[in-house]
């Protein structure tokens, strides 16, 4: 059940609270009555006032004092003078004390007292209402907030993971990368161990010298391509660059066959954003093209990927093209989902395209699939150019 609301009245004459007491006692409020300014103080501060009642002029203080005090306690508590001689002075002190209503004394018709503090407690209520909805905003906010927070987190997870899992495809190429300047290090080491004539064993160790780099290059790339960007900053992107490191990475990936793989990227094309970002969208735009390349072709030679990209006035665009078996009609608004893949089990998460579409869109850029069923597919990114 809900508690009634407490009703404070307040007058320093005796029949005057007699009165009040005897047309408000029906309403279902608990009233309390006190006959001077003291008394309702020391109730207001004690026992949480919702509604007062009180004479303008008591003999020991002023009746708005009391609603100031009773609006500093509760903002949304509500007043009611009783005044013989409403002046203009506390006409605009009750205006600035948002006292709710006047009644004149002496009392022409007591029932209007009645429905002045009903209307006032109406209106109580309304406030009420108001500060629980926003209450409640506040609360479905911050829970919104959280929720954000927590995707945002889980997030950056699916992206570390997901890189991660590009990885795993790459390391059986890069495996077989390292294997062969390995191949050559052993050999010319073991060729200097036999070697007497000086030089010669000199040219050998520069070879292993070589080799060696080879190796530190490929371990540096797959470092840097797994390493969190959330600390990178925006820097200004050679993209020509970026495209071919994003294709030597995925050409090292020896699954895909014989794929032709071939960059058409003008240099001087320049964005401005993280470097592993961009080379996380052109390896996963790339690795795509070439699996799909090999589903067609498999072994066989034919199959080709093409990366281009020019400006114009208004934007950068970069196209990755392929010549595998397409993308149906229906399943290409499919694609950008978290989770979509055609590819066995094991073979694809379905997260690469929806990491590119939301790094490429946090660049203000655009993603469309252009694609035939058995004709092959386009993908094209587009960056403003700044002006
Ligand atoms: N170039 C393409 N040609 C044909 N189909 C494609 C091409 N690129 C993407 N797709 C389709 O879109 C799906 C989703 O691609 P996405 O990169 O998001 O995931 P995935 O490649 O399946 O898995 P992952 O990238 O995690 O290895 C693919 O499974 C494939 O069906
Ligand atoms: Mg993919």
């Amino acid at each position: 059940m809900v508690e009634a609301k407490h009703l404070l009245i307040v007058d320093d004459e005796k029949v005057i609270l007699d009165i009040l007491r005897t047309i408000l006692s029906p309403e279902p409020l608990r009233l309390t009555m006190a006959a001077s300014f003291a008394e309702a103080r020391r109730v207001i501060q004690t026992d949480p006032v919702n509604l007062l009642l009180t004479d303008k002029n008591l003999p020991d203080g002023s009746g708005l004092d009391l609603v100031r005090q009773l609006k500093a306690a509760d903002p949304i508590a509500e007043a009611i003078i009783i005044t013989g001689f409403p002046s203009l002075d506390s006409a605009i002190s009750a205006i600035e004390l948002d006292v709710y209503d006047y009644v004149p004394k002496p009392f022409r018709d007591v029932f209007e007292i009645r429905r002045k503090v009903r209307q006032a407690s109406s209106k109580q209520d309304i406030s009420l209402e108001n500060r629980r909805l926003l209450q409640e905003l506040k609360e479905k906010n911050m829970a919104l907030e959280a929720a954000l927070a927590e995707t945002q987190a889980l997030q950056a997870e699916l992206i570390q993971s997901e890189k991660l899992a590009g990885i795993g495809t790459l390391a059986a190429g890069i495996a077989h990368e390292i294997s062969s300047p390995l191949f050559g290090v052993m050999g010319m080491a073991e060729a200097i161990a036999e070697e007497d004539d000086l030089p010669l064993a000199q040219g050998y160790a520069r070879d292993i010298v070589e080799y060696c780099r080879q190796i530190r290059d490929i371990v540096v790339e797959l470092s840097s391509y797994s390493r969190s960007s959330a600390h990178e900053y925006l820097t200004t992107v050679e993209l020509s660059k970026v495209v071919a490191d994003a294709l030597k990475l995925v050409e090292r990936s020896a699954v895909l066959g014989p794929v032709a793989f071939t960059m058409q990227v003008e240099t001087g094309l320049y964005l401005h954003a993280r470097t592993n970002e961009l080379q996380q969208v052109f390896v996963n735009l790339i690795k795509n093209a070439g699996e799909a390349v090999y589903e067609t072709f498999g072994d066989q030679d034919g199959g080709q990927v093409f990366v281009e990209a020019g400006r114009n006035d208004n934007y950068t665009w970069i196209r990755v093209r392929d010549n595998g078996p397409g993308i149906p009609e229906e399943k290409q608004r499919l694609v950008f989902d978290p989770f979509y893949t055609t590819k066995a089990p094991g073979k694809g998460t379905g997260l690469g395209l929806n990491i590119v579409w939301r790094i490429v869109t946090r660049y203000r850029g655009t993603i469309q699939v252009q694609s035939k069923d058995g004709q092959g597919t386009t993908f094209e990114l587009r960056f403003p150019v700044d002006k």
